[in-house]
């Protein structure tokens, strides 16, 4: 019998067969939207990657709210994905939701402040423990924005990254170890320069090999998550960090800490929790509530490099910015999300049923005797194909499999319940309950029952 994962592959393919015209027969709505679609949009969808689910087609949403979705076909779903972290406070929250109607009233964008930014500003430097904040529209921006200060305010050009990281479409960091060796990623549509030049990646976890990137005093700043989520999950070793940071001090660089997943983590994110002093720390996806915006901040050493470098600098653009961001809506979102949304409550609730969800997966694997293991970062959980943690991307890569994947994902949708195109990522919201989470775990066992 060929067995991959553990699972019974010639059954997996039989049991995909299923699943798809399962989905197609409950879906004409969405398949004809699809179709209709396809007429005017380039691969039938707004955003390509859109087509990277699971489905036959694409999934049509009718409306969003709390943990919950509804497709144009009317099936209802328990919602683990909530956008890839951009609903991570659910679908719509109500505060979000007033301050932008309240706002929509007012005007939309003028580029030019309002009180809200006084208001965001303080929270964030109370809450994220960094004096000075600047905004940007998506966390790729936030990120890219980051690099260029971190380049111009240390008058360095290199910068060091974790094997298997993404900080969204930010060309510089797509540079990934190969055999051992830096490759620039094949797959990068239109990019005409040579990043290696200017990009060194090391394995997380990896000492060694981060002080020899470190060493010659080039490198302008790390950028990093505080764990990785983005090639299934990795986790910092015990003590990694605080060598790092040693690490980096010695060397004058600078540590940009990319929290727009690990916010999962806590209130204030993984490396407050986590005794992480970053000089440079960003956060887009949630911090609005889902409306489009990021934000990122400076510790008062760096910002004052920052201000000096744009004084220094000959006058015209800085290459960082655009027209929309820090826009009067987003900056309602964030204020009613900071001020509203991402309380300790909601945390307390999201932790508790996450622990549920993390134990019900580990539980289920076991039971099914499957080479599987299951990692958690706060709300954040993944189960990987592999039988313990990786420590590395080189490992973690290793360990993921897209065809299973996607068919355990559709195996999951067809009985209502939705998790993250890519990879195993599981989320839950403060509107998650109980009885969403024995949905997922009873379908999951489902479907393990069916593969094995
Ligand atoms: C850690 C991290 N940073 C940044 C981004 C980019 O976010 P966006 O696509 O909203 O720009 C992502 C997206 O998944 C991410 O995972």
């Amino acid at each position: 019998m060929p067995t991959r994962q553990g699972v019974n592959w010639d059954r997996a393919q039989r049991v995909l067969a299923r699943e798809r015209e399962a989905f197609i027969a409950a879906r004409p709505k969405s398949q004809a939207l699809s179709a209709r679609a396809a007429q005017h949009l380039l691969f039938g969808v707004p955003l390509h990657w859109m087509n990277d689910w699971s489905t036959p087609f694409s999934l049509y949403v009718e409306t969003a709210r709390g943990a919950t979705f509804t497709d144009a076909d009317g099936h209802r779903y328990a919602d683990f994905c909530l956008g890839d972290t951009g609903a991570m406070f659910g679908h719509a929250p109500e505060p979000v939701g007033r301050a932008l109607a309240a706002q929509a009233a007012r005007g939309f964008t003028t580029m030019l402040p309002g009180e809200d930014a006084a208001v965001v500003g303080e929270a964030l430097a109370e809450r994220f423990g960094l004096p000075y904040w600047q905004f940007a529209m998506t966390a790729s921006d936030a990120n890219r924005f980051a690099l260029r200060w971190a380049r111009a305010a240390t008058g360095r050009q290199q910068i060091v990254v974790f094997n298997g990281c993404y900080h969204g479409t930010v060309d510089d960091v797509f540079v990934d170890l190969v055999d051992g060796r830096p490759t620039q990623r094949a797959s990068l549509l239109g990019q005409v320069h040579n990043l290696l030049p200017y990009t060194r990646v090391v394995e997380f976890n990896d000492l060694g090999a981060l002080e020899r990137a470190l060493a010659d005093g080039e490198v302008a700043c790390v950028l990093a998550e505080p764990a990785m989520t983005n090639v299934g999950m990795v986790l910092p070793e015990p003590g990694f960090w605080r060598e790092a940071q040693a690490l980096m001090r010695r060397c004058g660089t600078l540590l940009a800490i990319d929290e727009t997943h690990t916010i999962s983590s806590g209130p204030r994110g993984y490396a407050q929790a986590h005794g992480i002093e970053a000089d440079l720390f960003v956060l887009g996806k949630p911090v609005g509530g889902g409306v489009p915006c990021a934000v990122y901040g400076f510790s008062a050493e760096f910002a004052a490099r920052a201000q000096q470098a744009k004084l220094d600098a000959p006058p015209g653009h800085s290459g960082i910015g655009t027209t929309l961001t820090a826009n009067m809506l987003s900056m309602s979102a964030m204020r009613a999300t900071l001020t509203e949304v991402m309380t300790d409550a909601a945390y307390e609730h999201m932790f508790a049923l996450a622990a549920r969800l993390a134990d019900g997966l580990s539980a289920t694997i076991a039971r099914h005797a499957l080479p599987w293991c299951v990692t958690r970062v706060g709300a954040r959980t993944e189960f990987q194909f592999c039988t313990t943690p990786p420590r590395n991307g080189t490992e973690a890569r290793a360990a993921m499999d897209d065809e299973l994947e996607h068919l355990v994902h559709l195996y999951l949708l067809n009985r209502g319940v939705l998790i993250t195109p890519f990879h195993n990522m599981m989320l839950v919201c403060p509107d998650t309950t109980t009885a969403d989470i024995d949905r997922l775990l009873e379908a999951f066992d489902a479907c393990l029952a069916e593969l094995k």
